[in-house]
């Protein structure tokens, strides 16, 4: 039996992309997932097709930069389930611009979403790992935790966040297995929100040489099912043939 089979994970930012691919692969290794995202029809439709295939799921609307929102979220899922043994804050957005741009609600939005939504997603589960002496939190950066590109720089700072909080959320909880996962160029709805022509053109570009969503739920089940003595702390996934 894999350490996967029978656990409670709740994952962010499952209506679509990496998300939704993780939710589906940790259900089919025996998790009981609960998954999460405004966008509740598509939730719904990946529940009903996990249960569908004998596999235990249930969804909740979740807006992560909402503190008592990201808290109900796992509330549920402890309703649901009775516990949570592994949150995946996986939620993101990457609306890319140049800083001269001044795009600053978007940069809002990075910040909110990004890094508050990490921090709500750590604080809704924290206490109740601490008080079990065990657990798991799995934060996906991105590799914008570890290159800036130009129109980049306020995402990848909210990736570098990412990565700090991880480490810091780590060295203090030596009973919680804290894993950061970044992937590279990743085919996704991601940066569907960015408004300039040019930096659509660069996403495109860049997402020729990509990973489907598939790889990076493989290298998050990687984390999940080691022994509990064993914590994954960080996992780059790249295309072979891409520089990101
Ligand atoms: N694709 C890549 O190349 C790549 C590379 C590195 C890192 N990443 C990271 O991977 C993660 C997943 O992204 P993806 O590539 O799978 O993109 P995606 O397909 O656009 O998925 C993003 C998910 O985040 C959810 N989300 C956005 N805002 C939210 C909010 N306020 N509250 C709750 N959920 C919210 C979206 O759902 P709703 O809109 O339904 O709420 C969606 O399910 C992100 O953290 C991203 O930064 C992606």
């Amino acid at each position: 039996m894999s350490n996967i089979t029978g656990k409670v994970i709740a994952i962010t930012g499952a209506s679509s992309g990496i998300g939704e691919a993780t939710a589906r692969l940790l259900a089919e290794r025996g998790a009981q997932v609960v998954v999460g995202a405004r966008r509740t029809e598509r939730l719904e439709t990946l529940v009903a097709d996990i249960t569908s295939t004998g596999g235990s799921a249930r969804f909740r609307a979740v807006d992560v930069t909402s503190r008592e929102d990201t808290k109900g979220f796992v509330d549920f899922a402890k309703a649901e389930f009775g516990r949570v043994d592994v949150l995946i804050n996986n939620a993101g957005v990457m609306p890319l611009s140049m800083m001269g741009d001044l795009k600053v609600d978007d940069w809002d939005r990075m910040i909110d979403v990004n890094i508050r939504g990490v921090l709500h997603g750590v604080a809704a589960v924290l206490p109740d790992m601490q008080a079990r002496g065990n657990g798991q939190v799995i934060n996906v950066a991105s590799i914008g935790a570890h290159v800036v590109i130009p129109t980049g720089a306020v995402y990848c700072a909210t990736k570098y966040a990412v990565w700090a909080i991880s480490e810091g959320l780590r060295q203090e909880n030596p009973n919680v297995r804290v894993t950061t996962i970044s992937p590279g160029v990743v085919a996704t709805e991601l940066g569907h929100d960015i408004t300039d022509a040019s930096t659509q053109e660069l996403l495109a570009d860049l997402r020729k040489k990509a990973l489907t969503p598939d790889a990076i739920a493989r290298a998050v089940a990687y984390a999940v099912e080691q022994p509990d003595d064993v914590d994954v702390n960080e996992v780059i996934v790249r295309p072979t043939v891409s520089a990101f």
